[in-house]
């Protein structure tokens, strides 16, 4: 990849969020990101909350020098969803930052989206985490970044069962319109759905193995997601909880764990009980060219290492 120094120049757009949080911080503590900028959206939570999250989350790392903007408060057609009930009142569980915030870009997140990608070289990887609203506003407002985005690597889908309904995933219903604008955009996309959800189980054993790294980061990590384990369990009964977000970073980190399957993919934007689905056509029966890589499968025991790595870079 043509970045600078060989690191990679990344968008985070993001909803922070639980996951998200611990997403930020690999992103912001792998030296292998260029970080270009963290545009917050409406999504787990209201905007006002994500880009106060945002702020709290970068400011508790230390992340001065990237500029952390406000996005889309409301997603582009449909009613606003939020996930209050799995991230808790103020969208980032239990943790606190009574710290000074570092100061909020005064742009609009999509103008420094668009400001950021016409500036590059189109080798920037837009890492989206949380509803597409900020990117697809982005691409309507002006198109010419659609070419200048290198790859798109998002959080959302499933190509079986959903989340939020039994259809759906969170990021996708939250915005189904502005999903499908991103992926029919063209540029190479990589979805990590929630298929991978019963592989990257942040169990007892691991959160233990990652917490007793007992640096800052390791302490960071067990703060952002304590909450959100125990309302993952609540809602969905698992032996323990996926941590969805991150996935996006250790991709980026080592594509080579994750199998991926080219497969056409396209958003249920019509029927009331499906809406917000990504249809996954996993066997080509449609006969439409791919747009999307799929992720169906990846190794779990290496993802939590990378993690795990990652958090200990920092001891
Ligand atoms: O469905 C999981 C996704 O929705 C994650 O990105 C989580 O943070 C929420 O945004
Ligand atoms: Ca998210």
């Amino acid at each position: 990849m043509g970045e600078t120094n060989n690191k990679i120049p990344i968008i985070l757009d993001t909803d922070p969020g639980c996951d998200d949080a611990v997403a930020i911080m690999l992103a912001a503590i792998n030296p292998l990101f260029d970080l270009k900028a963290i545009t917050a959206v409406s999504g787990n939570h209201t905007l006002k909350k994500t880009t106060q999250n945002a702020l709290k989350v970068c400011s508790a790392l230390g992340v001065v020098q990237v500029p952390v903007a406000a996005g889309m408060s409301q997603p582009i057609v449909r009613k606003q969803v939020i996930a209050e009930h799995v991230h808790g009142e103020t969208g980032l569980g239990n943790f606190n930052f009574g710290g000074p915030l570092i100061p909020l870009d005064s742009r609009h997140a999509v103008n420094l989206i668009i400001k950021t990608l016409l500036n590059s070289n189109g080798d920037i990887i837009f890492v989206a985490l949380g509803p597409l609203t900020n990117l697809a506003m982005a691409m309507r407002l002006e198109p010419k970044i659609i070419a200048k985005i290198k790859r798109i690597v998002m959080i959302g889908g499933s190509y079986q069962l959903g989340n939020i309904t039994p259809a759906a995933e969170f990021n996708i219903y939250a915005d189904p319109e502005a999903a499908q604008i991103v992926i029919s955009c063209g540029r190479p996309i990589v979805m990590i759905g929630l298929n991978i959800t019963e592989k990257v189980l942040a169990t007892k054993e691991i959160v233990k193995r990652i917490t007793s790294i007992g640096n800052k980061y390791a302490a960071l990590f067990f703060n952002f997601i304590d909450f959100y384990i125990i309302s993952i369990k609540k809602l969905y009964n698992y032996e323990a909880s996926p941590i969805y977000d991150p996935a996006a970073i250790v991709y980026l980190i080592n594509p080579a764990i994750f199998k991926t399957k080219p497969m056409y993919v396209e958003v249920e934007l019509k029927s009331e009980l499906a809406y917000g689905r990504t249809h996954c056509d996993y066997y080509g029966s449609l006969n439409r060219p791919p747009n999307v890589e799929v992720v169906i499968d990846l190794d779990s025991d290496e993802f939590w290492k990378i993690v795990h790595d990652t958090i200990k870079l920092n001891s």
